[in-house]
């Protein structure tokens, strides 16, 4: 309860706004304030009346009235922070013009990331821009703002511009920029590839308000009028050179996105924050990690659905409040919001992806199982491990190696004498039908003498590396490589030149496919320089979101260093995803073939160029258990090539944990078992035989499934849509998948229950309403939407056909290259209605332009009335062969008298009445022209 005596609000907020102009203003300032303080105390109805100095944009006068003195009651849930700085006081809250309840119960836990109601907050309606004009065309606004009162943040803009821009009848921009001096704007996504569509004709799904004595605005969904998007006179909304603030009331709780963060994909709005500064920082709670997605999509309680993009990459926090509420709080740039308004999920992420680009279209060898670790040492060993996993015959198609192929752990080379037949070893497994990825740090050594080492020397002639601010050279770091790194810089004009001929030049060495580039935060060993960086305003802003250490530059580059486009402290989180745009270039130009880059650091439109993996994960169930929700996070930030290091990267692996995570991870949408060098050796074979028997069973399924999983992959690409799915895409008027993280789907078809605890022989899952189908024994399940518990087996992971579906497979075999050449299986899930569809999109699988050239088969099959047929969805040439050898049904609820094909032969086929399982074998049918299967009841 608040006891309106401890409340203090607002008075004070005049003689904030010059006491900092002048140190005899301040002392004077202070002295009274101290004293007002203590009369306030106990004169709470004080009515105040303030003059503003004489700057004619801040002349606005302030009357206190009693109904002022009630925003002291503003309930705890609705409370903005006026003052995340620790440690701070009645005093310097009350200087801000802010209200202080010294609350009883707030968190002295003494962390530092853990939030609560703020003890220092703003009163509604804190002044601080008010509109001087605004204006309508067409479909769009546009207004100026002034400051009418100083924010405590240095460099306020005294005027400030809100323009929208309607970019579809769903999508919404409005930005809020200086009309007089163009801010930094992050150069990805690249703007000019939007095709937005033509909005002429139809009415747009949102209505933009504002208020013209008050700063920020509002959304609301025409459908139902319901504010999606509340930043009225909320908190306090500031502008100033190095913070920018603006926060809104959300309509839901149901919240998802921010990321990168280890949380449950569902946000906790009760008090958390989430910061984004990309950071080699292995995945832990409450910290910034790896990369930065300041997306969110809201189930408002209609069941409706948007997505906020706020496209701003510097440094900054952003906090959930039980509200529920927004804030968002950064250190630079602008205000630029993307409002997607659904209204289903999918609808807001397709409409997500048409401004940070829909995800790159992966080769098919790339849905295989990849394995690595760091510090196989040698060629000799890396084909030792190679070798035992094949002749385990585990399905498994790429072979990585980490730094220690490199020579010295420099970009670029390879070491002469224990890797020395690395080129002949990559072509070995080419024959094998395999493929090799080697990693490629962020960084370029920097000490290598003279003329020994290309990668440096040509850097320095095209200038592209990053700058050190103090001596205009290239900025020095630490990291891997002896004694000193530096950093090319991706917004020069000559990097992807460079990044080409560099690594044509190692493709040339050994003709690896893919690339792993990491430490792309980027990451540097030392904070900084070698003596730290200098006091300047980059490294030392007024405001330091809450990133780990508190310190910007900690380990990483400092935030003065100069890249050709603007300063390290605006790019830093755009950073890795700018290798990842001229690696994908390079990789494309290189092979002539789709380029494969995984990335550790990623940012808005990140998917678009490259997948990730979740970074540096224990090796404990926990991290087992958590790495779903950041995989389905990542679905939703259009990067749906995501895995963990299956079987965890640091400490060692236990064979119960890495038992259950092979199996997980063959679900992942990218799959790879990868650790540490000081760890146990943790591929499937070195493990034992229950790993071995989990991961061949497990990624046999996998493989089995691969048409079905390339289907979903091409969806994504086209369309921008989920590969692994949560639930509530699917169910989203089933508020009980809200909250569901420990089980996701692949598409809309398969629902995957992973065991996440040890010793645990069953699951229980939720079972979303509807007909579902237990995978390996056919068992019908007609759920109302409840929990079931499953059997699983040490070597089982439990698998859910959803009916009204129908899944192209194809019979396995142990690489991509040879299941490809098997025939094609249908597995069939009916529904109530004796109703499936399902969808198959098939190319060579490798080609950089099938689409373009409709060198593909994108079909669709239907079942009804006891036949499936199948149809072209688009019209494709592809002319290798595609030949179905398979149909099974599940769910055929009458004996089976008959089957035919094209509607004249019988055919064989065999029906298990106990599991109402039809299963067609022995076929021979073209897929790539019309065809008919139907079954006849017997009477
Ligand atoms: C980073 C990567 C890890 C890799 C290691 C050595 O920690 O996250 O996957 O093994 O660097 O290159």
């Amino acid at each position: 309860m608040i006891t309106i005596k401890n409340v203090l609000c607002n008075q004070l907020v005049k003689r904030c706004s010059f006491a900092l102009r002048s140190s005899e203003i301040r002392f004077l300032f202070m002295l009274f304030t101290m004293i007002v303080t203590l009369t306030l105390v106990t004169v709470v109805h004080a009515v105040i009346h303030v003059q503003s100095p004489s700057d004619p944009v801040l002349r606005t006068s302030f009357t206190i009235d009693d109904n002022e003195l009630e925003f002291g009651n503003i309930p705890k849930a609705l409370r903005f922070d006026c003052h995340p700085e620790d440690g701070a006081s009645q005093l310097s809250c009350t200087n801000r013009g802010c209200c202080w309840d010294p609350m009883d119960d707030v968190n002295d836990s003494g962390n530092l990331y853990a939030l609560d109601a703020p003890v220092c907050y703003y009163p509604e309606n804190w002044p601080s821009y008010e509109f001087i004009n605004s204006t309508i065309e067409g479909k769009d606004f546009s207004g100026f703002l002034t400051r009418k009162v100083k924010s405590f943040y240095n460099n306020d803009i005294p005027i400030i511009k809100m323009e929208t821009t309607t970019l579809s009848h769903s999508i919404l921009r409005v930005k809020i920029h200086d009309p007089q001096s163009p801010r930094y704007e992050p150069p990805w996504p690249v703007k000019s590839n939007w095709k937005i569509s033509n909005v002429k004709d139809s009415s747009p799904k949102y209505i933009f308000q504002t208020d013209s004595s008050r700063p920020g605005f509002a959304i609301k969904r025409a459908a139902d009028n319901n504010t999606i998007f509340d930043a009225i006179g909320k908190g306090g909304f500031i502008f100033s050179d190095q913070f920018l603030q603006i926060s809104s009331l959300l309509p839901s709780h149901n919240v998802y996105g921010l990321g990168e963060h280890r949380t449950r994909l569902k946000l906790n709005t009760n008090w958390n924050s989430f910061t984004m500064f990309n950071k080699d920082q292995p995945p832990t709670e409450r910290v910034n990690l790896y990369s930065s997605h300041p997306f969110y999509i809201v189930i408002e309680e209609s069941g409706d659905c948007h997505g906020v993009l706020f496209l701003n990459s510097n440094a900054m926090d952003i906090i959930l409040q039980p509200a529920p509420a927004i804030t968002f709080r950064t250190i630079g740039g602008i205000f630029d919001f993307y409002f997607f308004m659904g209204p289903t999920p999918a609808d807001v992420l397709r409409q997500y992806a048409e401004v940070v680009g829909k995800p790159f279209f992966p080769p098919y060898w790339s849905l295989g199982f990849h394995l690595c670790q760091l510090g196989y040492g040698s060629v000799s060993k890396t084909r030792e491990v190679w070798n035992r996993t094949r002749n385990a015959r585990i399905p498994f198609d790429t072979q990585w190696n980490d730094i220690d192929y490199m020579e010295n752990r420099n970009d670029f080379t390879y070491d002469k004498k224990n890797f020395k037949d690395l080129p002949q070893f990559v072509d070995e497994i080419h024959l094998a039908g395999m493929h090799y990825i080697p990693m490629i740090d962020a960084g370029i050594a920097a000490a290598e003498k003279a003329g020994t080492y290309l990668p440096y020397d040509e850097g320095l002639r095209d200038d592209v590396f990053v700058k050190d601010a103090e001596t205009n050279q290239p900025f020095i770091g630490k990291v891997w490589n002896p004694i000193a790194t530096v950093w090319p810089d991706f917004t020069h004009p000559k990097s992807a030149m460079y990044y080409f001929r560099m690594l044509k030049t190692m493709h040339d060495m050994f003709a690896f496919d893919g690339l792993w580039i990491d430490m792309n935060e980027p990451s540097n060993f030392l904070n900084g320089k070698v003596n730290g960086c200098t006091y300047n305003k980059f490294d030392y802003p007024q405001y330091v979101p809450h990133v780990v250490d508190r310190l910007l530059a900690t380990k990483t580059l400092c935030m003065n260093a100069k890249h050709h486009l603007d300063s390290h402290y605006n790019l830093h989180n755009t950073y890795g995803t700018g290798q990842a745009i001229v690696s994908n270039l390079a990789m494309k130009k290189i092979r002539m073939k789709r380029p494969f880059i995984i990335s550790r650091a990623t940012w808005e439109g990140a998917g678009h160029y490259a997948g990730h993996w979740t970074g540096d994960v224990y090796s404990s169930w926990h991290d087992l258990r958590m790495s779903i929700p950041e995989v389905l996070a990542y679905s939703l930030f259009q990067v749906p090539m995501v895995g963990a290091d299956i079987c965890g990267f640091d400490g060692n692996t236990s064979v119960p944990l890495c038992n259950r995570w092979v199996q997980l991870g063959a679900f992942y949408p990218f799959a790879r078992n990868h650790n540490s060098d000081d760890t146990i050796v943790q591929d499937p074979v070195a493990m034992g035989a229950l790993v071995v028997k989990s991961a061949r069973k497990a990624l046999l399924i996998r493989y089995r499934f691969l048409p079905y999983l390339y289907t979903l992959f091409f969806k994504a690409h086209k369309f921008g849509d989920t590969v692994a799915r949560p639930l509530f895409v699917e169910f989203t008027n089933d508020k009980n998948t809200y909250n569901i993280d420990k089980q996701f789907l692949w598409g809309k078809s398969l629902m995957i229950i992973p065991v996440l605890e040890e010793n645990k022989v069953e699951v229980t899952a939720y079972i979303p309403p509807g007909p579902w189908y237990d995978f390996y024994t056919k068992a019908f399940i007609s759920s109302t939407g409840k929990n079931f518990t499953l059997k699983a087996p040490l070597d089982t992971i439990p698998l859910m056909i959803r009916g009204g579906s129908i899944l192209p497979g194809q019979t396995p075999n142990v690489t991509t290259t040879l299941s490809r050449k098997n025939k094609f299986e249908l597995l069939v899930a009916l529904d109530y209605k004796g109703l499936a569809t399902g969808e198959l999109y098939w190319d060579d699988g490798d080609s950089l332009d099938s689409l373009e050239k409709q060198q593909f088969r994108w079909l669709n099959f239907t079942v009804k009335g006891q036949k499936l047929r199948n149809r072209e969805v688009e019209k494709g040439n592809f002319s290798q062969h595609m030949i179905l050898g398979r149909v099974s049904v599940m769910g055929v609820s009458r004996k089976v008298h008959r089957v035919f094909l094209n509607d004249n032969s019988s055919i064989p086929f065999t029906y298990d009445i106990s599991r109402l399982y039809l299963n067609v074998k022995g076929l021979y049918v073209d897929l790539k022209r019309k065809f008919t299967l139907s079954w006849a009841f017997e009477e």
